[in-house]
């Protein structure tokens, strides 16, 4: 049995509609187990149960049975200890391999705290004797919908200057996992994954000008002054402007280059940023 932690996530919704189109049974969990079952309709092949990571006993009830885990957790400054209880109780349950959602620089010193909870994750996990695929995306596309209403109004906020970003469209993460999740052969590997171009700031506020037919300005502040901008505009609380100006960082100091994993693992190439924009393009010119 595969379980997905994270299912009413971004990814993870998206593994359990793959699962789904592909007649694969699987449990989902989460902690509104309600709102997850609504989503999933009338689909037979969803068991849908609910355990919330802070609370080990309802991980293990949760896990029972289970063969594979799939994880992903929202970024929380407990995000690392939600991780380990879920991978503790995986061990417990008898789980063979676990498919984790990563990040790229999962370091012991990485820049980014966020990615070096993943790194202590990580670490735990390969003390279980457990199989892992480690998935490491670079920033996802649906997070520029955050960008969207002031892209509306013209412009495009960031610290990153005119470093290169290699947005990734979380369907493909989902794809990939989907495969790892299929195919025994893929335990143990370690994916870092992109979208088929980087793009700066610069372009893809000429990008989102051109598909929208009204020019988008970019503008670049300092970490200081994104980090007020996050807190002030955004309305986010401190730890994760704190993470968005780390990774927005990140990108500066190791320039992302695309590869070709996704194409390599799913034998198709990866969703473009420029059809993920389109598809979403009532969303970057909606002015109310
Ligand atoms: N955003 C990016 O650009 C980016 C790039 C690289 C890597 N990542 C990594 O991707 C991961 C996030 O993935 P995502 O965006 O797909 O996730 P997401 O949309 O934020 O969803 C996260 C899931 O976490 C679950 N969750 C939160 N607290 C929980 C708890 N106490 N117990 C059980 N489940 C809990 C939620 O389930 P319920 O609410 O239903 O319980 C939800 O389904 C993070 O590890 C992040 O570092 C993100």
């Amino acid at each position: 049995m595969i379980t997905i932690m994270g299912a009413t996530g971004a990814t993870g919704g998206a593994l359990l509609r793959r699962l789904t189109e592909l007649d694969v049974p699987c449990r989902a969990i989460s902690r509104t187990p309600d709102t997850l079952r609504a989503a999933t309709g009338a689909s037979t092949s969803v068991e849908v149960v609910c355990a919330d990571a802070a609370d080990p006993r309802t991980l293990r009830d949760a896990l029972k049975g289970s063969t594979q885990l799939f994880l992903a957790m929202a970024n929380s400054p407990r995000q690392a200890e939600l991780e380990t209880n879920a991978i503790d109780a995986a061990a417990a349950c008898g789980v063979q391999h676990v498919v984790k959602l990563s990040a790229p620089a999962a370091e012991p010193a990485s820049p980014v705290a966020i990615s070096r909870g993943h790194w202590r994750v990580e670490e735990r996990l390969a003390a279980t004797g457990m199989t892992a695929t480690l998935l490491r995306p670079y920033a996802f596309m649906h997070k520029l919908l955050l960008n969207a209403p002031a892209a509306a109004q013209g412009v495009l906020i960031g610290a990153m200057r005119d470093a290169p970003c290699n947005y990734i469209d979380v369907r493909d993460i989902a794809d990939v996992a989907a495969e790892t999740l299929l195919l025994p052969g893929l335990a143990g590997a370690e994916y870092t994954l992109t979208g088929p171009q980087a793009y700066s700031h610069s372009e893809l506020a000429r990008l989102l000008g051109e598909l929208t037919g009204r020019p988008v300005r970019h503008i670049n502040l300092s970490p200081d002054e994104f980090h007020s901008h996050l807190l002030a505009t955004a309305h986010m609380p401190p730890w994760l402007a704190g993470h968005v100006v780390e990774i927005q960082q990140l990108a500066i100091a190791r320039p992302e280059s695309p590869n070709d994993t996704i194409e390599t693992v799913l034998g198709r190439p990866a969703r473009t940023l420029h059809d993920f924009l389109r598809e979403h393009l009532h969303a970057f010119t909606a002015t109310t």
